[in-house]
């Protein structure tokens, strides 16, 4: 006989399934309950995870999952279930992720996981090595600050113990994709959303020019929805901060379908997506708290440059000497990126002039225009103010025709082969009365005749110049939203991990 009730949440139909097969089942023990639980979620379709308490067994939560995170902390007399680690970093650093189908049975004992046969299982126990406090704002007035404080040692930990300056070399701690298939590939496809994909974006540039290898980004939500021609010699990087978000996941398990080999950029240990993934780096940025994402952004810029000198090595692309200058180039960045936050006074004051605009331009040609995309995308976040990034050459058909006194423009114009064409867009912009923020280099003195405001960011080299000018788009968006007065760590309407589609 089949039941009928009526809901408008969708999650109390696990409930009432589950009471309807208890009022069918003879329920003698524990084992038997889970059992029913299990049973009685099979007919549901997509993902969940669930916590389950029934008053008949007070002394016991079941929790399981289906596709949505979920994890199991170990405390020393104490067990926690959270869909991500930070949530519970502050009781316990042992952490039991879950299998799809997986059912953990939480007692005053322990912990025990049964899989989906109803078998108990062993799964292995990560020890998290992040320090809880980092995952307290320190005395900053928000995560986002903290974060993006954090910037330099989150590289530098991203760094550690993979770089060999003198032998120019690369190592990880996780296998890598082996030589035989770096040497087979011919094509990198990068799949990601948001914020991690404007870092796909950027290093398409680098990956063709320093590689040359075909390289293009896509965002997972649309990949996965057309016909993608892919196949065994297609490399598919994806990168997630989270390591949960549902399109990138799906799009992984495309790409796999279609016989490519996926590499993750992540964040989080054993996530969904690193176990779906055929090998893994790991960013080391630690927990990021604030929704708009900033130190995962840079280190997967960084980690995306290890992985590029790793293949620019073993294809034999780039030799000795030029492996070394890339190296140093890398390990440069934590000093210059701490110098570049004590600007941050100026880029409050500029910050607080334009606080209450409506609209804003971000304009960059080149590896700038991912940058620029990231700015936009900051900005429009945690301030709410409509900001729109487009390809400085492109202005002229059409977003130019929104250029007056109120329209603040911001330009990112560094070291470049482009520079002076953009020097020209900032001259079309200045005569139609636009305001120009310009991120530039240090003692730029065209760029500062015809700027309004001027950012300065020193260069150490093209291809890791965009982690440092990443820096000053955040601040700028940051101090934009605390002069706006918005909530600028969870921003209306935002999530930090998008698990449905
Ligand atoms: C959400 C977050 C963004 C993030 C995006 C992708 O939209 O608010 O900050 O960039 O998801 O997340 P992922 O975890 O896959 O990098």
């Amino acid at each position: 006989m089949c039941s009928q009730f009526q809901s408008e949440t969708d999650t109390e139909i696990f409930a009432h399934l589950i009471q309807n097969a208890l009022d069918k089942a003879t329920v003698n023990s524990e084992c038997d309950f889970i059992a029913v639980v299990q049973e009685a979620l099979l007919p549901i379709e997509g993902n969940y995870a669930l916590g389950i308490l029934n008053v008949q067994y007070p002394d016991q939560l079941l929790f399981i999952r289906q596709g949505s995170p979920l994890i199991i902390g170990l405390g020393d007399d104490a067990c926690f279930a959270a869909s991500d680690i930070p949530a519970i970093l502050s009781y316990t650093r042992r952490m039991l992720v879950l299998e799809d189908g997986d059912i953990a049975q939480l007692t005053r004992k322990g912990v025990l996981v049964y899989n989906s046969n109803g078998d108990e299982v062993q799964r292995p126990i990560s020890t998290i090595s992040w320090d809880p406090i980092r995952a307290e704002k320190g005395g900053y007035p928000h995560f986002m600050l903290k974060e993006i404080h954090e910037q330099p040692r989150a590289i530098s930990d991203t760094l550690a113990g993979r770089l060999s300056s003198e032998q120019g070399r690369v190592y990880f701690e996780t296998a890598f994709v082996p030589d035989d298939i770096i040497l087979n590939i011919d094509r990198v496809l990068i799949i990601a959303c948001g914020t991690s994909f404007h870092a796909g974006l950027t290093s398409c540039y680098d990956y063709e020019r320093i590689l040359g290898i075909p390289t293009s980004a896509e965002f997972a939500s649309e990949f996965r929805y057309r016909n993608p021609i892919l196949n065994d010699k297609t490399l598919v990087i994806a990168i997630s901060q989270s390591g949960e978000t549902a399109d990138t996941l799906a799009a992984v398990d495309l790409a796999k379908q279609k016989g490519a080999t996926v590499l993750s950029v992540c964040n989080m240990i054993e996530s969904t997506i690193v176990r779906a993934s055929d090998y893994v780096i790991y960013t080391h940025a630690g927990p990021e708290i604030s929704v708009a994402s900033t130190k995962a952004f840079v280190t997967q810029l960084v980690s995306l440059q290890l992985i590029l000198l790793y293949i620019g090595k073993n294809r034999g692309i780039l030799r000795k000497k030029e492996l070394q200058t890339l190296t140093q180039d890398l390990l440069h960045l934590p000093t210059v990126a701490s110098n570049l936050l004590s600007s941050e006074q100026q880029i409050q004051h500029i910050a607080r002039r334009y606080a209450y605009a409506q609209n804003m331009l971000y304009l960059g040609r080149d590896i700038h225009y991912p940058l620029a995309m990231e700015g936009a995308l900051k900005l429009k976040e945690i301030s709410y103010i409509h900001a729109e990034a487009y390809p400085a050459g492109e202005m002229k058909h059409g977003p130019i025709a929104l250029i007056d006194k109120d329209v603040p423009v911001f330009f990112i114009i560094h070291a470049s082969s482009v520079r002076e064409k953009v020097i020209a867009n900032m001259e079309e912009i200045k005569a139609r009365d636009g305001k120009i923020i310009a991120l530039t280099l240090p003692q730029d003195e065209e760029v500062k005749r015809v700027a309004d405001h001027v950012i300065e960011v020193p260069s150490i080299s093209p291809h890791v110049d965009s982690i440092l000018l990443s820096i000053p788009l955040q601040l700028f968006a940051y101090y934009v939203a605390v002069h706006r007065g918005t909530d600028v760590d969870q921003p209306r309407n935002l999530a930090k991990s998008v698990t449905v589609e």
